[in-house]
């Protein structure tokens, strides 16, 4: 039986033991031991070629004689997913799409491969969360009644293994891989080594037969994929669907990309009938206050190739003995830090407040552009002084006070100058020069410094 043969290994030191236990022994990390086979199976060496998929010759050869043919690339037809996938999906690739139950992954997809069977693929929709009947009546809704896509309901990997060998689909998409499980273990489905174990199979598979294959993942309430160091380092592409399941937008953003670039990411508005993709997104995130209210600013993110103004609202507030710091759509240690530039540096305490930030419409902002915004947002909260009407802001704090630029800044304020921005406070290097013409309308105030841009703003009172 497998169960004789399984043994444990650390995630963190390769350490082994033969029974589980909660601290590895080798290097005592907590957690990190995970079930896996310690046999090969009969015959084969079951993880050779995952490792050598890209490579399949075992000749040494200088880089120079060795064919760099380019990817053949299947666009899916559905502009926003294609600009973050580099310009379709990638022969032989693995994809992992994440997000959280009820995000639009399954939704996302069907359309995605509806398309693709329509223009001649082979494909195939393998599900193992919803019935036949579910992802029929998906398509319905969808406004695919007669769509093509063979749809296989099953969670058994050898069986999926099975049919991806017999059909050669060139895209399959594998409904989701916590779902799936492969008897060679004990352990359950979704675990991390059944999760592991899986997804290397379907990868070896991808790249032996050129099918392209695409996992859903779940993310845990941490907002990690399960099993995610893990899944992350074997496949090609890493996707993240991110909003609010409140709103209707949908971001999808590229965390990993070995076929384009990271960062980039695509809009997509939840309607009627399933996705719809933005092409124009730039003013989506903002909320529509007819006056301006005090906590707010504006700030301009750069998402891959394309600037998104995203509103920033704080609320300060009195806090206990013990204040807290909140942030949603930003990260909670920046803040900290933030607070720390704002008193330091500028003179604003807020000590025994509690502070709580936000991104608008549950985007996700990971650059540090965004500080300026997050500090000017929290001044005005504090004050209880709403910012001029059309404010923009942006630029990254540095621990001296001092303000240093974005990259693309001008991207970024012609932008902001085209929806009717008025007022924008920037770092002096992303400042225009006097006679630019592309920026009128927009008065820009460039600053070095945090204590000069809260001048700024008392100035505008
Ligand atoms: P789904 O694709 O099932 O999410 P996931 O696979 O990420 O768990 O998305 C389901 C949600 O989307 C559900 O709440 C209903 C909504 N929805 C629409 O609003 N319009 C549609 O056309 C479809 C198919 C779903
Ligand atoms: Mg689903």
């Amino acid at each position: 039986m497998a169960k004789d043969k399984s043994i444990f290994t650390c995630t963190e030191c390769g350490g082994t033991s033969a029974r589980w236990m909660g601290k590895c022994p080798s290097c005592n990390a907590w957690n990190t031991l995970i079930e896996a086979s310690a046999e090969p199976a009969a015959g084969k060496n079951r993880f050779g070629s995952v490792h050598a998929s890209l490579a399949p010759t075992s000749e040494v050869l200088p880089l120079s004689q060795i064919e760099a043919a380019d990817f053949e690339r299947h666009p899916t037809g559905i502009d926003e997913l294609d600009r973050v996938l580099g310009g379709g999906m990638v022969e032989g690739g693995v994809v992992l799409i994440g997000g959280d139950p009820g995000i639009g992954k399954s939704t996302l997809l069907l359309q995605a491969v509806d398309a693709l069977q329509r223009s001649g693929m082979n494909t195939l929709y393998v599900t193992g969360e919803e019935s036949g009947a579910q992802v029929a009546m998906r398509s319905r809704r969808l406004g695919l009644p007669d769509s093509l896509v063979p749809v296989l309901p099953e969670i058994q990997l050898e069986k999926i293994l099975h049919t991806l060998q017999s059909r050669k689909p060139n895209i399959a998409i594998i409904d989701s891989i916590q779902t799936v499980y492969s008897d060679q273990l004990t352990s359950a489905p979704g675990s991390v080594a059944q999760v592991r174990e899986c997804a290397a199979h379907l990868t070896r598979t991808a790249k032996s037969t050129g099918t392209t294959i695409v996992l859903v993942g779940h993310v845990t309430k941490e907002g990690a994929l399960a099993g995610p160091r893990v899944l992350e380092h074997m496949v090609d592409t890493v996707l993240y669907f991110e909003g609010d399941t409140h709103s209707n937008f949908r971001l999808i953003r590229a965390i990993k990309n070995r076929f384009g670039a990271v960062n980039e990411i695509g809009v997509f508005a939840m309607t009627e009938k399933g996705l719809k993709g933005v092409s124009n997104p730039s003013a989506i995130f903002l909320s529509q206050h007819t006056e301006p209210v005090p906590g707010s600013c504006v700030m301009v993110t750069l998402e891959g190739s394309r600037p998104l103004l995203v509103e920033i609202q704080a609320l300060v507030d009195s806090g206990g003995p013990s204040p807290r710091r909140l942030s949603v759509g930003l990260e909670r240690d920046r803040l900290a830090m933030l607070l720390a530039v704002l008193h330091r540096h500028a003179g604003v305490a807020c000590m025994d407040q509690d502070v709580f930030v936000n991104a608008v419409g549950g985007v996700h902002i990971r650059e540090p552009a965004a500080d300026l915004a997050v500090m000017l947002a929290i001044t005005s909260s504090l004050r209880g002084k709403p910012l001029p009407k059309g404010f923009i802001a942006f630029g990254e704090v540095g621990l001296a006070g001092e303000v240093r630029p974005a990259p693309r800044g001008q991207d970024r304020l012609k932008e902001a100058a085209k929806l009717g921005f008025k007022v924008a406070v920037v770092p002096k290097a992303n400042a225009p020069k006097k006679n630019d013409k592309s920026f009128e309308g927009l008065t820009i105030y460039p600053v070095d410094r945090i204590e000069e841009a809260m001048q700024v703003v008392r100035g505008l009172d």
